[in-house]
């Protein structure tokens, strides 16, 4: 950019709804000094995220006043703290930091609510994709849906960044799990990512009775659906008797239904609105986020990386996501990482 000097730490910001690229604009931008408790982080990678799409556009439930910086989540080094702070300089952590303060800084400072360690020998960039949708599928999977070990697990979206964490946490805890995903090239990646069926809604004129027949009859225990609209319409045709259906998405549209399904097939709708954890019960998430660096640790879960692009292609990295081409996860790296 004209006039911007050239190591000073840079934000995308959003000055008009709309496009990523006609919304975003690249500036510079000088993080405040770090106040009691709070670290300054030199970010190493971003991970984009399909509601930052929304964000842009003016349709998240939360719309911050303009300019404000879209960004879920970002991993990177504590270059700095305010007194008090629990975290000292050179710590890795993931920020998930409030809006109007996103993630997509090169530098940013944040409270240490914000903020959560990682350890050293976690790559920075699986730390960016470790977090929004790993802890989405976590806490509807455990929390919300109970999944039980040899219970079937039905994915919808199983390719995607949300889908494909689910898929690998319902292997890790024993499931038996069946994806969707569309097309061959997303209907492989599922398999590869650990589950044991895949159906390539591709020309699949009953998805329902591919689960049936897939399960002997009886249907997904559980049901993580991250699409809505038309797969949220077959995926409540092929729940089990008591299983759960966890509303985790709408990237496909909002599901309708009459409530007398339910009570006829038995089963529970469950919402999960995983940002309201951290007003509602915050050591539910230190606790989720504890777990997954366990499992991935131990190998049980990796973060599918479909692409890594430089810092200033923010645009180009949610044109993947809007162009519904990704697998697993699109990511920003700064220069710093
Ligand atoms: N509940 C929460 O707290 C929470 C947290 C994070 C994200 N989310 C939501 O979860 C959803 C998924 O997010 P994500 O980051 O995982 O997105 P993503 O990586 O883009 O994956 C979503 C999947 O949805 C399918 N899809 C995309 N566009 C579609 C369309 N127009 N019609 C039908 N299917 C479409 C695609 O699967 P195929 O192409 O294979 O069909 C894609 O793989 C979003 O709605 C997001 O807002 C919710």
């Amino acid at each position: 950019m004209v006039g911007m000097p050239s190591d000073a730490p840079r934000s995308w910001r959003v000055h008009r709804l709309g496009a990523p690229a006609d919304a975003l604009r690249l500036e510079p931008a000088q993080p405040r000094p770090p106040g009691p408790g709070e670290a300054r982080v030199a970010v190493g990678a971003i991970g984009l995220n399909f509601p930052d799409l929304l964000l842009c556009a003016g349709r998240y439930q939360e719309r911050p006043a303009l300019p404000f910086s879209p960004g879920f989540e970002a991993a990177g080094v504590v270059a700095e703290t305010g007194p008090g702070a629990r975290l000292s300089p050179g710590q890795q952590v993931v920020v998930v930091p409030e809006l109007p303060n996103g993630a997509l800084q090169e530098s940013i400072t944040v409270t240490a609510a914000e903020l959560y360690p990682v350890p050293d020998a976690m790559p920075v960039t699986v730390a960016a994709a470790l977090h929004i949708a790993y802890q989405t599928a976590h806490v509807g999977l455990h929390h919300r849906a109970a999944l039980q070990p040899g219970e079937t697990l039905l994915v919808t979206g199983g390719a995607g960044g949300v889908g494909s964490a689910a898929v690998q946490l319902g292997r890790a805890a024993g499931a038996f799990v069946i994806a969707t995903a569309t097309g061959p090239r997303k209907a492989e990646a599922c398999r590869r990512m650990g589950a044991d069926a895949v159906i390539d809604l591709a020309g699949e004129p009953d998805p329902a009775g591919r689960v049936r027949a897939v399960t002997g009859g009886r249907g997904a225990d559980v049901i993580v659906d991250v699409v809505g609209g038309a797969a949220f319409d077959w995926a409540r045709r092929c729940v089990a008797w008591e299983g759960r259906i966890v509303i985790a998405g709408f990237t496909g549209g909002i599901g309708e239904l009459r409530t007398n399904h339910v009570l006829l097939r038995n089963y529970s709708l469950v919402g999960l609105h995983l940002a309201r954890y951290r007003r509602e019960n915050p050591a539910l998430l230190r606790e989720v986020h504890d777990a997954l660096v366990a499992l991935w640790s131990d190998g049980a879960i990796s973060p599918e990386i479909y692409r890594e692009l430089p810092f200033d292609q923010a645009p180009a990295g949610l044109s993947l996501v809007s162009g519904r081409e990704v697998i697993g996860r699109v990511l920003l790296r700064t220069a710093t990482a």
